[in-house]
């Protein structure tokens, strides 16, 4: 289930070994050019007037660097980052007690901020628009609230999912950035440097390799590294070939196309069950035991993005190249839009 997927966000390599293998600056973070570019101009600006730098919302699927570019934008702009989650700021007073921490121009990452409750978004607002917090003392008609100033800082969001996020603290942010997929040029680029760092060795085709079945991200890419290493040094002579990743990839049950068992049941599901669509992310969930979350947040967005599922207003739908990639006859497809143009008679 979702634990073993290549896709967890446990550590991929030991504590230290993670901390080694992170881009720390822009020059070293590969790829997102187009979110880069603005965000390098943003915080060049912010230093130029020794200003905080804006809020900054980053979304997009999990993998792709949210994190990291956060830390990025903390050491570009040489200021402190605090780090948290939605999850794990539980009241309202967890959060006041670490923005009246925060020094000015520090950054505050909130990681998974779609998932802050209410009155924790509440204390948001205000720290965000004016950097104060109102603070409430005293109960009933004689409560009273003060406004209490606070240093100029950086809230940096970060969520896999924009729409999830609530419409007054979306509005909050003077920078939206969407994190993309990567290219496999890009993923090459990544498997190499990490490849460096730790000592793989690994020759042009085992990296092309690796970079195509990668799923587009970085946490997938540099995994897959460390478990073909394990793989070349114990089925081959230490070097990662393309045979020797080929065959530990469909080992470790990634496809051709980088699809991991997961994907697979939903778009089997989709097929077969559902005849092609559309069904609802629910739906497929529970035919799959899977949730909705890994399904919407993790699965959804790659297989759109390779052209095998589509969104529609009625349900998800399977594409003609994801019958035939699954060697499926599209003629069902076919009979069920009879069916379907006839019941509207
Ligand atoms: N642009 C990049 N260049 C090189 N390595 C990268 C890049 N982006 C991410 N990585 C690597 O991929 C790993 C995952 O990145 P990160 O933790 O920042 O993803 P995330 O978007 O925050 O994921 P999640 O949504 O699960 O929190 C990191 O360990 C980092 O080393
Ligand atoms: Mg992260």
């Amino acid at each position: 289930m979702e634990e073993n997927r290549i896709i967890a966000p446990d550590l991929l390599w030991s504590d230290g070994e993670e901390s080694v293998i992170r881009p720390r600056f822009f020059s070293e973070y590969t790829g997102q050019e187009q979110v880069k570019k603005n965000i390098e101009i943003y915080v060049k600006a912010a230093l130029g007037r020794g200003e905080a730098l804006d809020h900054v919302l980053l979304y997009g699927p999990p993998g792709l660097g949210k994190t990291t570019l956060a830390t990025i934008i903390a050491n570009e702009l040489n200021v402190n980052i605090r780090i948290t989650s939605g999850p794990a700021i539980s009241r309202a007073g967890d959060l006041a007690a670490i923005i009246t921490d925060l020094q000015e121009r520090d950054i505050l990452f909130i990681d998974e901020i779609h998932r802050l409750n209410r009155s924790v978004e509440e204390v948001l607002y205000p720290a965000m628009e004016d950097f104060a917090i109102d603070i409430v003392t005293g109960k009933g008609p004689g409560a009273k609230s003060l406004r209490l100033p606070l240093p100029p800082f950086t809230l940096i969001g970060a969520t896999t999912h924009a729409g999830k996020l609530a419409a007054p603290l979306r509005d909050r942010f003077g920078v939206i950035s969407r994190l993309e997929y990567y290219s496999d040029a890009e993923l090459l680029h990544i498997i190499r440097r990490s490849a460096r760092i730790f000592n793989v060795a690994l020759d042009e085709q085992g990296a092309v390799e690796i970079s195509r079945r990668s799923r587009g991200t970085p946490r997938i890419a540099n995994r897959l590294l460390k478990r073909l290493r394990d793989y070349a040094e114990v089925q081959g002579n230490g070097v990662i070939t393309k045979d020797i990743a080929a065959m530990g990839l469909s080992m470790m049950g990634v496809d051709e196309l980088g699809l991991d068992a997961t994907d697979r049941k939903v778009m089997l599901a989709i097929i077969e069950k559902y005849n092609g669509g559309p069904v609802g992310p629910e739906n497929i969930g529970a035919s799959i035991s899977e949730s909705i979350n890994t399904i919407e947040d993790v699965c959804e967005p790659y297989l759109m993005q390779i052209g095998f599922l589509r969104r529609t207003p009625r349900g998800r739908v399977a594409t003609p190249a994801a019958f035939e990639y699954f060697g499926f006859d599209k003629q069902d497809e076919k009979n069920d839009k009879q069916d379907e143009q006839g019941s509207l008679f």
